[in-house]
Parts: structure tokens; sequence; C-alpha cells
């Protein structure tokens, strides 16, 4: 692939978040998790894409049984902006009927991500919701939803790599960038 194509750092206009204080805030947040989560079953749900990285990296940290899976959503459609319709593009969910899941998403914006999905586990019979998310906007939410973990908060503006995609590139940078204006066109 041109390398273009995979999206270079340098078209990061800032680093907001470096690989090494994303490791060690990681290393708390399983720490936390194996804390405070309950014994039992547990199903981690991997939102697709971005949460991918993310998910990888913290699941690791975690020194207890689970079952991975993944769900694939959309609400963006390669740009900036939220189309504020979520999309469910994988036609079954796993089981999770009795099961505690922990979700993880890459980022909480407006909420209607996280809403929709918890509330389709609900109606599939899981026994609860907790909610996982590398990156909290620090917004009014659209929907009422908040994370029970979050990695970090951040200004509401747009952000990639680690994971997160401007049209499908910049996943595979090892931090969290503020694109330059000149690249990022809202549309
Ligand atoms: P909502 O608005 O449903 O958003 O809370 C969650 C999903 O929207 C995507 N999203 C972003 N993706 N940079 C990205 O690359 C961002 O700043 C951003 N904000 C939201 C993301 O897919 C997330 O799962």
């Amino acid at each position: 692939m041109n390398p273009q194509e995979l999206g270079r750092a340098e078209d990061i206009e800032r680093i907001l978040i470096d690989e090494k204080v994303i490791e060690k805030r990681l290393d708390a947040m399983a720490e936390q998790i194996d804390r405070e989560f309950p014994s039992g079953p547990i199903v981690a749900l991997i939102l697709l894409k971005g949460a991918l990285v993310f998910a990888a990296d913290l699941l690791r940290r975690l020194p207890r049984p689970l079952d991975i899976e993944c769900l694939k959503v959309a609400s963006y459609h390669g740009g900036t902006e939220s189309s504020g319709v979520v999309t469910f593009l994988d036609h079954a969910l796993p089981d999770v009927q009795g099961r505690h899941v922990l979700l993880l998403d890459d980022i909480l914006d407006t909420g209607r991500t996280l809403q929709a999905v918890t509330q389709r586990l609900l109606s599939e019979g899981c026994a609860a919701v907790h909610t996982a998310v590398l990156l909290a906007k620090d917004r009014t939410r659209e929907a009422e939803i908040d994370a029970d973990y979050v990695g970090f908060v951040i200004g509401d503006e747009f952000v990639v790599g680690y994971g997160l995609d401007y049209k499908g590139r910049y996943r595979n940078l090892p931090f969290v960038g503020v694109l330059k204006s000149d690249i990022a066109t809202p549309h």
C-alpha cells in the first residue's frame, strides 16, 4: 500500500496523548476494571474498528478469563461529522444472555453509539453492560450515557490515531493526535 494512504505522522498538528502516557493509563484502567468487575463469565465486546487497538492493549492487561467478541457499528461515514444514526453492520450479536458485558469503544462523543449498543445488549438479555472508552469528549452528550471506565477526558476536537481514523487513515499511529486543519474537512 502507498504509505500516503496509511496516514502519516506529518499530517498531525499536535500530539494530544503520547504512547507512554497511554500505556501507563491502561495499566491503571485494567487494574480498576479487574478490581471492580463482578466475578463470573465476562464477554469483552469490541466495537470495530475504532476500539481495536485500545481493546487489544487493555484486554492483555486483564488477568482473568474472558470471551472476546467484536461488533461492527458505524455512526461516522468517513469524515469528521457524526451522521447521527448508529448502524449495526453485523446481523447477529454474540450470545450475551445472562452475562456481564465489558463494552469497549474508542471514544465517547455524542453518546449515541454506546447508548444504542447498550440498549441492544440489554434487550438480548445480558446481565449488565459495563462501558470502557479510551477517550471521552468534554461536551454535552446527545444521548444520556456515561462510560464506567474512561482513559482520558479530552476537548471537543476531532482526533485520530491509536485506532481512530479520518477517512480510514491514521488508525496505526501509536499516539492520539489532532489532524492539521487543512487535512480535516467536515462533510
Ligand atoms: P458517538 O457520537 O456515538 O461517537 O459517541 C462514537 C463514535 O464516533 C466516532 N468518533 C470519532 N472518531 N475521531 C474519530 O476518529 C473523533 O474525534 C471521533 N469522535 C467520534 C468513533 O468511531 C466513535 O466510536
